[in-house]
């Protein structure tokens, strides 16, 4: 009958297996290299870095000055008061860089840039820098 062969397998694995295992046991405590003392990881080597290449006798370089943008406002009376006035937060590139603009929007500028931003320019130098404006940068006289 298939079934009780099975079963006889079963029973006859089950010794074989132990005796096989306790062998293998014996054997391993047999033959084991036991080595007495302190187990220590091999000495770690040191990685060394690669020395610098030799710089070329010709590596030196120059500098020449910063180039600093110069910027040409239209000659007149004002210039400089907007050179002054009007440099110490922005370049006065931020007139030029307008489009023609109304000589009210000019003065809407001159009284934000002291209003709002706090430029504290002198009234009568405000009036002097408006009229500056008005007469260089407004859709009429604007030159490119
Ligand atoms: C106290 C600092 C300060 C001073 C001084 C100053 N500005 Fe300004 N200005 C600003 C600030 C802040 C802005 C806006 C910031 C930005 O957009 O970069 C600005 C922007 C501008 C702009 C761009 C348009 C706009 O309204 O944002 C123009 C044009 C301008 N300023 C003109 C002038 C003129 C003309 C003067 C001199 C009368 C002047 N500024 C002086 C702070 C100042």
């Amino acid at each position: 009958m298939p079934a009780k062969g099975k079963t006889t397998m079963k029973t006859r694995a089950l010794p074989i297996f132990v005796v096989a295992s306790c062998v293998a046991i014996a054997a391993g405590v047999v033959c084991a290299d036991f080595k007495k003392g302190y187990y220590s990881p091999d000495p770690l080597g040191s990685i060394q870095q690669a020395a610098p290449a030799a710089l070329p006798p010709d590596a030196g370089y120059e500098v020449s000055s910063y180039p600093v943008p110069t910027l040409e406002l239209a000659p007149g009376d004002g210039r400089q008061d907007v050179q002054i006035y009007c440099n110490t937060c922005h370049s006065p590139r931020y007139i030029t860089m307008q489009p023609p603009l109304p000589a009210a929007t000019w003065e809407a500028e001159v009284i934000k840039m002291n209003k709002a931003y706090g430029a504290g320019i002198p009234e009568d130098t405000s009036r002097k820098i408006v009229a500056y404006l008005q007469a260089h940068f407004t859709p009429e006289n604007r030159k490119p």
